[in-house]
């Protein structure tokens, strides 16, 4: 819920410091700032504003406000919520389409701009014409968004592992930070991994406790003499197995535009997703139940309980958000073609892959 900001508990504190982010582009100056006031006396955290946008945080929850015709509201969010959400937005440059944190606020990519909104998605609020939405050069969001990142998280909580793994201390005033956990190196891969010269397999990294169960061994390959460094084989389980965060699509095999994004899944996925192109799931193993909704408005389409080996395309026009209960293992297959946003949103391609 959103309220008038000055019904709010707690006003964000004034900014004390304007400072500038680095100049983007051919050392263009942005056309935005970003705000940033000291450390609050009781809490530790100090507040952004970004554009229009103000966010602070308190022991519990993250405030984020937007000005509107009515003066300015406020909405709140679970702080351990937004952290979550956030490392997601930064972990993926803001990812295909809409990035919801809740039914309020999130982002858009428009690849190269970011707009960030409030209650744009929000069929009431946008209605009620209370809604928001301020577009910038991602570069400059992007510096933005991990320095809030960086100050609203506390030494201990990893945005990025499930809730039994990393514990409650998000939650409270500031203390310490977690650079290491939201700086995590980035696995890039350009092919797969394994293959010579690119990311590496998890040798390294324990088994995750959920899938104790998982063969270890590697595939044996053996190569006819030419086509070595072509050839290539791993054990998708056992590097799925490994992964130590949860709701992290990795690009894990590319064929041109054709990217297979598998990733392990536990608790909620920490965003609601409005796609703006297809996306395949391939439930590998355990399961995940899907709320689906329309993107534009959030009104329920589906709900769906995907079992291991079910495949599902979730269509262009929609957001979705999953639940895992026991850690799972699901294959995202993405397509990277930059015109598919405008293929479907001109109408040119239907929101849906195959009709029956
Ligand atoms: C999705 O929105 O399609 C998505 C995002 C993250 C995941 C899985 C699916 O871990
Ligand atoms: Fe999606």
């Amino acid at each position: 819920m959103a309220m008038p900001e000055s019904a709010a508990t707690r006003e964000p504190a004034k900014p004390t410091e304007e400072r500038a982010l680095p100049a983007t582009g051919e050392g263009r100056r942005p056309e935005h700032t970003v705000a940033v006031s000291d450390p609050d006396p009781k809490t530790g955290f100090r507040s952004f504003a970004l554009g229009q946008f103000r966010f602070s945080r308190d022991e519990y929850f993250v405030h984020v406000t937007w000005p509107t015709p009515k003066g300015r509201l406020e909405h709140r969010i679970s702080a351990d919520a937004f952290l979550r959400a956030l490392m997601r937005d930064v972990a993926w440059g803001f990812f295909y389409g809409l990035v919801n944190f809740d039914s309020m606020f999130g982002s858009r990519n428009l690849y190269g701009h970011v707009q960030f909104f409030a209650g744009r998605y929000h069929e009431a609020y946008h209605k009620a014409g209370l809604s928001y939405v301020e577009e910038f050069d991602s570069a400059f969001a992007m510096t933005a968004c991990k320095a809030i990142l960086r100050d609203f998280c506390s030494a201990g909580f990893d945005p990025f592992a499930a809730p039994e793994e990393t514990g409650t201390t998000w939650a409270g005033p500031k203390q310490g930070d977690n650079v290491a956990a939201i700086d995590r190196f980035r696995v890039a891969t350009k092919r797969m991994p394994g293959l010579f010269g690119d990311s590496p397999l998890r040798d390294d990294l324990p088994v995750n406790r959920a899938f104790a169960d998982i063969p270890q061994d590697e595939p044996v390959v053996e190569t006819e003499p030419g086509f070595e460094g072509k050839l290539h084989a791993f054990n998708l389980f056992k590097y799925l197995s490994r992964s130590d965060v949860t709701w992290n699509p990795s690009v894990t095999s590319v064929c041109r535009q054709s990217l297979f994004c598998p990733t392990t899944e536990e608790y909620i996925l920490p965003i609601i997703h409005g796609n703006d192109r297809v996306e395949w799931f391939v439930q590998l193993s355990d399961e995940i139940d899907w709320e689906v909704a329309d993107k534009e408005t959030g009104k329920p389409r589906a709900r769906i309980l995907m079992k291991a080996g079910d495949v599902a395309a979730m269509p262009a026009d929609i957001r979705h958000q999953g639940y895992s209960t026991k850690r799972s293992m699901l294959l995202v297959w993405e397509n990277a073609r930059l015109d598919l946003p405008d293929l479907y949103e001109s109408g040119k391609l239907k929101p849906y892959p195959v009709e029956f």
